[in-house]
């Protein structure tokens, strides 16, 4: 397949290779078909109505695509381990054993109302790339782990990219596994109930040494399908700070009660985020600037009392470190002085910085991608990834693939069955250098 990004637009040449065949490009050998089935066969675990999915990390789904996942690895002699903060990792031997491994993965857990590409592809085109390599007989000189890094989306359990935060020492496994989510389940329970279903797997240490780490993903953005571009190498991810706002008023009665008197915590928390909006996309750099609000619980809830409880989170992203910090920093301060009658407390998530990738791994894929008939475009990542947390540890890159509309974490979220397969013969390309 030779794919072309050109200033006239996009050229798409196949070598050879429908869906269904396997095709071989140089030493490369993907199934689109199968990997495109796989795709397919996870996202009926959690599926939803609308053809989105919901499966949340640590949940009965989640543990049953775990339970498929391990079949998958074991079709290929991949021998399934998890760590204590429920990463699960499927092992592909290297002749050295003492060696440090190449990782290779992404997530399988997903929004509540997610898609069927965001994460999965990551570990699905992982495990093509190790399947067309074991039928050829590969043996490498390091291991290669593929992993599934546990609970990347945070919407269960903040915050995001969790497994991988604890695997590089970001966050504090004790810290972790105390978190609760809205029903008072802690992750430690919940990782109890996925081990009771999955059965038990042999454990590994948290934190090993890693060669390096590899991620595929879907660009989650619109770069990719308005540059007509089929593959991104990601050079870094940019900032994110995640807060928890609880305002607290008094309820009481609608009809009663004169304004002079109210507590109204719904009043309190609007003034505020008014304020907040302006704080964030008030400056020159708005359009680098991510400010959302994606809960926003008003307690009691019903029209005849005063809410008296109203519950929010901020999620807020830049590019630019200096700017994360003085802009983040802010927020505790502009909602106590638009707290009024009220109360507020405000917790935050340990920030997560922006990142550049090793170098070395940049061009490392921009040359697998060439090798592979593919004129890649450079960009950085909008979307957080457990990459950014890996590459605290070890010399980290990603590679990212169009995504229809440039939409995600959106049950309508769409990648095209051709792009999937451009990706698996990058990322196989590059396993390849990595782990020889
Ligand atoms: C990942 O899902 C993110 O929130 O960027
Ligand atoms: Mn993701
Ligand atoms: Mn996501």
């Amino acid at each position: 397949m030779d794919i072309r990004c050109t200033a006239g637009g996009h050229r798409a040449v196949s070598r050879g290779g429908t869906m269904g065949q396997p095709t071989q490009g140089g030493n490369t050998l993907v199934d689109p078909q199968r990997l495109w089935d796989r795709h397919m066969a996870l996202a009926a675990i959690g599926g939803l109505p609308n053809g989105g999915v919901d499966r949340q990390a640590l949940t009965l789904a989640e543990a049953e695509a775990r339970i498929r996942l391990i079949e998958w690895g074991g079709e290929i002699g991949l021998a399934p381990e998890v760590d204590c903060i429920g990463n699960l990792f499927l092992r592909y031997p290297g002749r050295d054993a003492a060696a440090a491994p190449v990782v290779i993965g992404s997530h399988i857990d997903t929004q509540p109302t997610g898609g069927r590409f965001d994460g999965v592809f990551g570990v699905l085109s992982g495990l093509e790339a190790l399947h067309g390599l074991r039928a050829s007989g590969w043996e490498p000189e390091r291991s290669v782990d593929l992993v599934a890094w546990n609970n990347e989306e945070g919407c269960r359990f903040p915050p995001t990219t969790m497994g991988s935060s604890v695997f590089s020492g970001a966050l504090p496994v004790a810290e972790a596994l105390d978190t609760v989510d809205g029903q008072g389940v802690s992750v430690a329970d919940a990782l109890q109930a996925v081990a009771d279903n999955v059965g038990s797997l042999p454990t590994r240490p948290l934190g090993f040494s890693v060669h390096a780490f590899l991620e595929a993903h879907i660009e989650q953005g619109p770069v990719l399908e308005a540059r007509k571009c089929p593959l991104g190498v990601v050079t870094g991810v940019q900032g994110l700070r995640w807060y928890r706002i609880d305002v607290r008023g008094q309820s009481a009665h609608a009809g009663t009660t004169p304004e002079s008197l109210r507590r109204d915590a719904l009043v309190a928390a609007h003034r505020m985020l008014a304020t907040l909006r302006v704080h964030f996309l008030g400056g020159s750099d708005h359009e680098d600037t991510r400010f959302t609000v994606g809960r926003f619980q008003v307690q009691p809830g019903v029209p005849n009392t005063i809410p008296g409880h109203v519950h929010f989170t901020i999620d807020f992203r830049h590019p630019d470190a200096e700017r994360l910090g003085e802009l983040g920093d802010a927020v505790a301060s502009i909602c106590r002085e638009h707290a009024g009658p009220c109360e507020v407390t405000v917790e935050a998530e340990p920030a997560s910085p922006p990142i550049q990738f090793a170098p070395s791994i940049v061009a490392l894929l921009d040359r697998a991608a060439r090798a592979e008939g593919v004129e890649p475009l450079q960009l950085m990542s909008g979307a957080t990834h457990d990459a950014k947390w890996l590459s605290t540890v070890a010399p980290a890159g990603m590679l990212f693939i169009p995504c229809k509309d440039g939409i995600s974490h959106n049950e309508a979220e769409s990648a095209e069955p051709a792009h999937l397969e451009i990706g698996a013969r990058v990322l196989q390309r590059a396993l390849r250098e990595l782990a020889a």
